[in-house]
């Protein structure tokens, strides 16, 4: 028997079952294939291809300039390195806002040619037709809803969603749209924890928070800021595991020093 045959893949059912059973859901973001290895093999239950790839791995201050084309080019890449998680890519802004054919053909090529087990779309009511076009497809989709990057133009800053009433009610009622939709799960991004309970305990799929308090079924960090990597970004609700960046950069320091110094190679590191 394969390695492989004993490793009990997550599946959407997976997350609807734990949320059932009241077991908390981990997601961490990944865009490359070694930083999936060691995500799938520290045990998170999905990885996201978040578009986030374009502020991490491209420099860009907005999620909004990333392609397809590259979206899917890191989701292959991810794919490559992952055994047990669910895979799910987010589909970049400007591939499924516009009408619902064109959001159904963004999402075939990314589980056609990405590799992915699944799509994540920005927004509730507005995109409601291109959620159903693409989840009558056979695609799942999770939703995201509260501080959605992609709007960050119309929001004008990156401040916690959803404090006043009308866009917590739309909140309320765009989740469960959502639900209704066919969506697996919901990401609800930097809103008050308190909506994020109401949000949580008002539908059956599962809420995954990031800056949304301890209530929701489950949690995503990006993960370079989980590890530390990014020195830049201190938002309340992140929690640093690692510190890479002075690791990092302490042993690049130590390398260019060993070479200048003929200190490296030695004997032992020659042939
Ligand atoms: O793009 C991303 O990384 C995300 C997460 C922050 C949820 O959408």
């Amino acid at each position: 028997m394969s390695v492989h045959s004993e490793i009990k893949k997550i599946t959407t059912e997976t997350l609807r079952k734990m949320k059932f059973d009241k077991e908390k859901i981990t997601m961490l973001t990944a865009y490359d294939f070694t930083t999936a290895k060691m995500v799938d093999a520290g045990g998170v239950d999905s990885i996201l291809i978040g578009d986030s790839a374009a502020n991490v791995m491209a420099g860009f201050e907005t999620t909004l300039p990333i392609t397809l084309d590259q979206m899917i080019y890191h989701t292959q890449c991810v794919v490559r390195g992952v055994e047990r998680a669910l895979v799910v890519a987010d589909l970049p802004f400007g591939t499924y806002q516009s009408n619902p054919e064109k959001a159904l053909e963004s999402a075939v090529r990314m589980m056609k040619e990405g590799g992915a087990h699944a799509v994540k779309i920005e927004g509730g009511k507005e995109i409601e037709e291109s959620i159903r076009r693409i989840i009558n497809a056979g695609i799942p989709v999770c939703g995201h809803l509260g501080l959605t990057p992609q709007s960050i133009y119309q929001f004008g800053t990156y401040k916690v969603r959803a404090k006043e009433d009308a866009e917590a009610e739309k909140l309320i009622s765009d989740c469960k749209l959502l639900e209704e939709l066919g969506c697996f799960a919901v990401v609800l991004e930097k809103i008050p924890a308190a909506l994020a309970k109401r949000a949580s305990e008002s539908i059956s799929i599962p809420t995954i928070g990031i800056g949304a308090g301890q209530d929701c079924d489950g949690q995503v960090l990006v993960y370079q800021d989980m590890v530390g990597m990014n020195q830049g970004f201190s938002p309340k609700f992140l929690r640093r595991y690692l510190d890479l960046y002075s690791e990092i950069t302490g042993a690049v320091s130590q390398y260019v020093k060993d070479v200048k110094s003929a200190d490296f190679p030695n004997e032992k590191e020659s042939y």
